[in-house]
């Protein structure tokens, strides 16, 4: 039985996916609620070793279907020894990026089979989803803009616009397609107005019992 909460970050590259968990981390704690932060792909030392191979660049090229199998290998890694526990505990897990950018990146990106996306995240993750998942959208440029800032640029970061175009359309089609896990932020107004939104979208998570 778990009793914490499952909370996710997703968007695309530059969103804010990780100032706004930092936020939403303080947010909670004020609440005195006990909570775990961590992200995908990694968050256990195997999981992490597998992030870097997904990450950096290497001479022989990831095939998409490599790439789609070392992404919930590390899931798989990070539900058993960190996510579960946590949430079995009565914690709250906050995770920056989960299996809807799975369906994104290697579904809506690289163009594979969201159905076989379908049958490896019920094989990995049983019944487990996110209570709410919070979208924060932003046009492409915008993203990339803001992402370009931090330096070099990851294997993911270094695709071309259309591939980022058909990221983001598929996580908004997710989040329209399953609304009421879903809180789509729009990610390009200040930083404040997205994380009163962040806030409101907690409230109401809050009002709903938990
Ligand atoms: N709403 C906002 N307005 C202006 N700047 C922002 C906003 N949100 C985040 N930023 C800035 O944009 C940059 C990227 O933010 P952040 O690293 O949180 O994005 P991310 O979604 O985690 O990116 P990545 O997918 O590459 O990890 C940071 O410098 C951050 O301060
Ligand atoms: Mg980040």
């Amino acid at each position: 039985m778990r009793v914490g909460r499952f909370i996710t970050l997703e968007g695309g590259e530059g969103s804010g996916k990780s100032t706004n968990l930092r936020y939403l981390q303080t947010l909670l704690q004020e609440r005195q609620i006990d909570v775990v932060v961590t992200r995908e792909p990694g968050g256990t030392e195997l999981a992490e070793k597998i992030r870097r191979l997904l990450l950096e660049k290497h001479a022989e090229c990831l095939t998409p279907e490599a790439e789609l199998l070392l992404m919930f290998a590390a899931r798989s890694q990070h539900i058993r020894h960190v996510i579960l526990p946590a949430l079995q505990r009565g914690q709250w897990v906050l995770c920056d990026r989960f299996t809807d950018s799975t369906f994104a990146y290697q579904g809506g990106g690289r163009g594979m089979d969201m159905h076989a996306i379908g049958w490896l995240e019920q094989t990995v993750q049983g019944d487990l989803q996110p209570d709410l998942t919070l979208l924060l959208d932003t046009p492409i440029e915008i993203g990339m803009r803001r992402a370009k800032h931090r330096g070099d640029l990851d294997r993911f970061e270094s695709e071309q616009y259309h591939f980022f175009e058909r990221v983001r359309q598929a996580f908004l089609q997710r989040a329209q397609q399953m609304p009421e896990r879903y809180r789509i932020i729009d990610a390009s107004l200040p930083l404040s107005e997205v994380q009163l939104r962040i806030k409101q979208a907690i409230d109401a998570l809050c009002a709903d019992g938990y």
